[in-house]
């Protein structure tokens, strides 16, 4: 296969010979002069290329907002993309865009479009958004001048009208259907590729025989290499498409999440073994991103500011790593070594997720502090687990990110703790340990001195809440 084939209004796109990462907002706006798709930020940030994207899941199609700008064109073989353009003109406008103008939401012509694609995708799923879902929704669409309220007001209208069925969904399901890929995608250019196989055994064939390429699961780290740091990329490997990855299964043991599950799927299974999970990950990025964005991405990226990462050491999560045939499992704490260095060796790529089920006797939590609620990167992050036997510390293990070149456990301050009352006193008196753990660094997001202060009131906050084994809550907050 040497062609991306996709649906666009109703007719299967055929486009060959691209550039490997040509962005799905540059195909728009520079090959197919749809305008309609705005770019803003060209990083995920503001929402204005929003465009959606369906797939065909059960018979019928599931439909999901994305990041146009970040997202590479070959993403879309097998998929059916929706722009502004696909849906009413003015004489017969879409619900939603009859509802945005009704109630007075349609703004100005750089964040509208991206406004109407990210009420499209509410309006196809089912059920009748509340507020807070609605505010979800549109966590990823900026507009810094006016308001929010009639835009909510427009969704609450629209969702609720009764013409919510696509009356195109079967035909659409049907062709969709017949695009699922059989074989690798292989685009070539200018002696660069896109490459996107479709089984496990071909992808670690293509790893052995391009170790250099970059892998793309997501792509919301890796476009923003291609649109802000404008790095050329020689060779794009794409997990989109390989099934072996796409899965998470379930056994009494925990669970193992495949490398290229989106957040969007992975969260609610995470969220059912490990409740206190789920208010973290729902603040990681927007809605956009989540329906793209892996935490197999999250890991291998190797960034100390990684959301999921202090969680998911917290609850001993290992990672099944392949090479070849070869399968090797890693516990995640061991995957860092330092910035942005991980143990990946050359060929070799993040094939799953093992997550255990929670201990018994063991308490998590897991914070996110930073200067936004939504759409931002964290300046701390905690992921904690305290296990108490005899009313005094068995196991703990205090995992951040922010707090140094890799997410770490505060393995002094842990020690201080084991053997301990599980009491505000004995927290008080080990704090002082987290000053031989970490020495961070002040940036933009905050200064040494704000990140080791939070740090400190992080742990204490975690005591409190898990004396005496208070309630499991979920807990995730806005330092602002
Ligand atoms: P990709 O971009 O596809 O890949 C990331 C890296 O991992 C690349 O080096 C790639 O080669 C490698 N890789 C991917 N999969 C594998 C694999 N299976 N094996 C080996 N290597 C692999 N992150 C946060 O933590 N918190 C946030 O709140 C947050 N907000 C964001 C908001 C925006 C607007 C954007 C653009 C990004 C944000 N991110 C955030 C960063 C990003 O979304 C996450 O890191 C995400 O989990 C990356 O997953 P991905 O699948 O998109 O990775
Ligand atoms: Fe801003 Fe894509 S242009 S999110
Ligand atoms: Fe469009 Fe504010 S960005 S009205």
């Amino acid at each position: 296969m040497d062609r991306v084939r996709f649906l666009l209004d109703g007719a299967v796109r055929t486009v060959g010979e691209f550039d490997p990462t040509l962005t799905v907002l540059e195909f728009l706006r520079e090959t197919e002069r749809r305008c309609g798709t705005k770019e803003g930020c060209a990083e995920g940030d503001c929402g204005a290329c929003t465009v959606v994207l369906g797939e065909p899941v059960d018979g019928a199609v599931r439909y999901r907002a994305v990041n146009a700008c970040i997202l590479f064109l070959g993403a879309l073989d097998g998929k059916e993309l929706v722009t502004v353009e696909s849906l009413g003109g003015p004489e017969a406008p879409h619900p939603v865009q009859q509802a945005l103008v009704e109630c007075h939401g349609s703004q100005c012509g750089f964040c509208t479009p991206g406004f109407v694609m990210s009420l499209y995708a509410l309006w196809q799923a089912d059920g009748r958004p509340v507020r807070s879902e609605i505010e979800q929704a549109l966590a990823g669409n900026l507009c810094r001048c006016t308001g929010y309220r009639p835009i909510m007001d427009a969704a609450e209208q629209a969702c609720g009208r009764p013409d919510r069925v696509d009356g195109r969904h079967a035909t659409t399901a049907e062709q969709l259907q017949a695009l699922l890929p059989t074989e690798t995608l292989a685009i070539e250019r200018d002696g660069r590729r896109f490459l996107a196989p479709i089984g496990l055994d071909a992808l670690a064939d293509l790893m052995l025989a391009h170790p250099q390429a970059t892998l793309v699961a997501g792509g919301t780290d890796v476009g923003l290499w291609v649109t802000k740091q404008h790095r050329r990329l020689e060779t794009v490997i794409s997990l989109g498409r390989v099934a072996g990855l796409a899965d998470v299964t379930e056994t009494v043991d925990g669970i193992e999440i495949g490398a290229a599950v989106p957040y969007v799927d992975a969260m609610p299974i995470l969220a059912r073994w490990h409740p206190e999970i789920d208010g973290l990950l729902r603040r990681l990025g927007s809605v956009q991103i989540r329906n793209t964005g892996t935490i197999g991405g999250n890991i291998a990226n190797g960034s100390p500011i990684g959301d999921s990462l202090p969680a998911l050491i917290a609850l001993e999560a290992s990672l099944v790593l392949r090479r070849g045939a070869v399968e090797r499992v890693l516990p995640l704490e061991d995957f860092f070594l330092k910035y942005r260095q991980t143990a990946l060796m050359p060929g070799e790529f993040v094939a799953r997720i093992r997550v255990p089920s929670a201990r018994a006797g063991t308490l998590f939590r897991s914070y996110k502090i930073s200067k936004r609620f939504d759409q931002d990167i964290s300046a701390v992050c905690g992921g904690f687990a305290v296990t108490i036997a005899d009313g005094r510390v068995a196991d703990l293990r205090l995992a951040f990110g922010g707090m140094a070149g890799i997410p770490a456990r505060a393995r002094a301050c842990e020690q201080a703790l084991i053997g301990q009352p599980w009491t505000e006193a004995s927290v008080a008196a080990a704090l002082p340990a987290l000053a031989q753990d970490f020495a961070p660094l002040s940036d933009m997001r905050a200064s040494a001195d704000y990140r080791a202060r939070v740090a400190r009131n992080l742990v204490r906050k975690f005591q409190i809440e898990t004396d005496g084994g208070a309630p499991v809550g979920v807990l995730a907050l806005a330092a602002s």
